[in-house]
């Protein structure tokens, strides 16, 4: 949001999507964005890890990020099939997503698990996305605040900072769904998140960028950017088409 000195950041993430074929995507976000938008914007694109290296290569030289969706807390050792955060930094990723809801419902993965994986992320020098966000019934028992409260307390590292850490609002009933919370739903949860991060890394709290992810389409993401401390967005289905990533970027043109 304009005025709050926070950088914007439109991060996409590809979930399990995309062969080769898609770096043509990513060659299209590249050229496809103005300097004059990269002036404003940071922009990430988190590939699924088999993609990570030539996305990397495919974006050398511009100022698009390239991000890992999950890593193991641990920097090696006998964990077949998981990714660190060190092998991450090895490919050229400058972020990781943490805590996603979909490693959340799926992969039984706990507050205390994300805040294990947000420290793995910051030792290896990657900026760690924690993701937070109530299920339609918590939102409906009015458990909303509270929920992603103690998700944020939980899961952040102690000292966090704005290089070494990013917060995601998604809430899991917008994803993938069409449905976005009200502008002034998702005011409320970032302004008690920005409140949440005050008590918990002090004056460092107003630095830190809070993204707003779930159904953020070309469409909408003009009016859910403009809601006051969103400083960005998280993009799943949107960022795997060049032209609607792009109009989602554009909302900052
Ligand atoms: P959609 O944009 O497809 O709703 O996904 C959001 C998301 O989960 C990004 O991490």
């Amino acid at each position: 949001m304009a005025g709050s000195g926070r950088r914007p950041l439109v991060a996409g993430n590809w979930k399990m999507n995309g062969t080769r074929a898609s770096l043509a995507t990513v060659e299209g976000i590249r050229d496809g964005l103005s300097p004059a938008l990269l002036e404003k914007i940071d922009v990430l694109i988190c590939p699924p890890a088999t993609l990570i290296s030539s996305c990397v290569a495919a974006t050398y030289g511009s100022p698009i990020a390239i991000g890992g969706q999950n890593l193991h807390a641990r920097p090696s050792g006998a964990f077949t099939g998981s990714i660190s955060a060190e092998m991450l930094a090895d490919l050229g990723a400058k972020y990781v997503i943490v805590g996603h809801s979909e490693r959340r419902a799926y992969h039984h993965e706990t507050d205390d698990g994300v805040h294990a994986k947000a420290l793995g992320a910051r030792r290896a020098g990657l900026c760690g996305i924690i993701c937070v966000g109530e299920t339609m019934e918590e939102r409906e028992q009015g458990r909303a605040l509270s929920i992603v409260r103690a998700q944020l307390a939980i899961g952040i590292p102690k000292g966090a900072t704005a290089q070494d850490t990013v917060i995601a609002y998604e809430p899991v009933w917008a994803i993938g769904s069409g449905r976005t919370p009200t502008p002034a739903e998702i005011a409320e949860v970032h302004a008690s998140l920005r409140e949440m991060l005050d008590k918990l890394v002090g004056e460092e709290a107003a630095k830190i960028r809070i993204l707003y992810g779930g159904s953020v389409k070309p469409g909408n993401a003009r009016e859910l950017m403009a809601v006051e401390n969103v400083d960005g967005a998280l993009v799943g289905g949107a960022s795997l088409v060049a032209e609607d990533f792009l109009g989602i970027c554009n909302a900052y043109a």
